[in-house]
């Protein structure tokens, strides 16, 4: 079956007529991502060591099911089939992590020979087909070592990651330009350190922004290790944002929505612009940074390109009781939402690429992660029909096209995910994949989402 042939009518219609397609730049990055720890599998493979998502994910009740990633997609042993799905795809970029652990399995020391030589076959079997990988060197795994030498809240943490990010820039540097230092960082910081549902599953404010303040150490020490080591790297960071609006007019919905925005999106990105860290929100958090002289300018080491996760909008409401920062996302009724139960706006899409456009002055903005969980089927004829999931990504690239338009130098759109997989806390049963895995037989099957992504790309190319 062809790519079109998989299309209703409709669909056609949408990738036709609803995506301003030459509003996007003729090198567009059509791309997937994924993460190491949610396909690789093979955790004890070839010296890898531990990380806390294992200690995490063989922690009784952590994880939905009791899924872990111990096996996940295979991708380990099945990434040339992995990339021969990527050609059916027509991508012409992926984006993916370096597991820290298979690199330097006890945090520190000596290198891995087996873990690079992974990475190094994975680039190259990459190049080969056509597809730029951009890597990403932090998705979560830290070193289990690390964290038992007190993890993301200690300083050191952020040392090691620049030693390791340098590490691996040597040995991929000569064949791959685009990097990422860390991916969404809130969620190692607030989930995993607040609200205790992420590895290592604290909760603990102090913790946690000290953990938030050693990330961004550890970005801009990594930044200036990979440049160090490859000289034509270009270096990012990859947030994820969301639009936050007030559920009420009233005064006391309107500062939560202000401390939302601080800490979701300004915490994240002043620093790294060179504003420093929110002064509304040092307040809120009531917490001593661990600064020394000379971090900002660390942290705001120039970067070449920005990139944007984008998945839902929050509209919150006051919440004095409940954890910093003392703001709760609402549900409203009648919004459209996904199987993660997260709300459907691809406006929020356009409205961040032009905030990080026009307010933070990005230069290069990659859409590094954009996608949708619906409880797939596979039907009796191996098929797999998901029209919510095309839907989801025709309306976000269509807000990708209409930024584009409007002067953003929108440069890729990674789609989230190429394969269903390990879902963090949620387990296997939340699939994002633009390709189904079948879990017991590792079958993959391409979704009709997967071909209407094929058909966009095709279009976008033929014109
Ligand atoms: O699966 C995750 C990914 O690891 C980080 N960004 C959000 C995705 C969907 O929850």
């Amino acid at each position: 079956m062809t790519p079109s042939e998989s299309l209703t009518v409709t669909e056609r219609a949408a990738v036709e007529n609803v995506i301003d397609l030459a509003a996007l730049p003729r090198d567009f990055a059509w791309g997937t991502a994924t993460s190491a720890y949610q396909i690789e599998g093979a955790v004890t493979e070839d010296g890898r060591g531990p990380s806390i998502w294992d200690t995490f994910s063989h922690t009784a009740g952590a994880i939905d099911g009791g899924h872990n990633g111990d096996t996940a997609c295979d991708h380990y042993h099945r990434w040339r089939e992995d990339i021969a799905l990527m050609r059916r795809l027509g991508t012409n970029a992926y984006r993916l992590s370096v597991a820290w652990p298979r690199i330097l399995p006890g945090g520190d020391g000596p290198a891995n020979a087996k873990g690079l030589d992974f990475y190094d076959r994975l680039v190259d079997g990459l190049l080969a087909a056509g597809i730029a990988p951009s890597v990403t060197l932090y998705h979560w795994d830290l070193p289990q070592a690390l964290q038992d030498r007190g993890g993301w809240p200690e300083r050191s943490t952020a040392e090691h990651f620049a030693t390791y990010a340098g590490l691996v820039a040597e040995r991929l540097g000569d064949r791959v330009t685009q990097w990422a230092t860390l991916n969404e960082p809130l969620c190692s910081a607030w989930i995993g350190h607040l609200e205790g549902t992420m590895a290592p599953g604290r909760s603990d404010l102090t913790a946690a922004v000290r953990a938030s303040y050693h990330l961004l150490l550890g970005h801009g020490l990594a930044t200036r290790a990979i440049r160090a080591a490859a000289p034509g790297a270009q270096i990012g960071i990859v947030n994820n944002l969301s639009t936050v609006e007030p559920a009420t007019d009233s005064d006391a919905d309107r500062a939560a929505a202000r401390r939302m925005d601080g800490h979701v999106n300004r915490w994240w990105l002043d620093p790294v612009h060179g504003r420093g860290f929110p002064a509304d929100m040092r307040g809120v958090y009531g917490v001593d940074l661990p600064e020394r002289p000379g971090d900002l300018e660390t942290i705001a080491a120039p970067h070449d390109w920005t990139g944007l996760n984008y998945y839902f909008p929050q509209v919150v409401t006051a919440d004095p009781g409940g954890p910093a920062p003392y703001a709760r996302m609402i549900e409203r009724p009648g919004v459209p939402r996904t199987g993660m139960d997260w709300e459907v706006d691809a406006d929020g899409l356009e409205t961040l690429i032009m905030r990080l456009t026009e307010e933070y002055g990005a230069r290069r903005i990659h859409i590094t992660e954009n996608g949708s969980s619906y409880p797939d089927t596979v039907a009796p004829d191996g098929s797999v029909h998901d029209p919510q999931r095309t839907a989801y990504l025709t309306a976000h690239l269509a807000a990708c096209a209409r930024a584009a338009r409007r002067g953003a130098p929108l440069a890729g759109y990674y789609a989230w995910s190429l394969l269903d997989n390990f879902e963090w806390a949620y387990g296997y049963d939340k699939r994002f994949g633009l390709i189904h895995v079948d879990y017991a037989t590792q079958r993959r099957t391409i979704k009709s989402s997967g071909h209407h992504y094929a058909d966009v790309i095709a279009a976008h190319r033929a014109l």
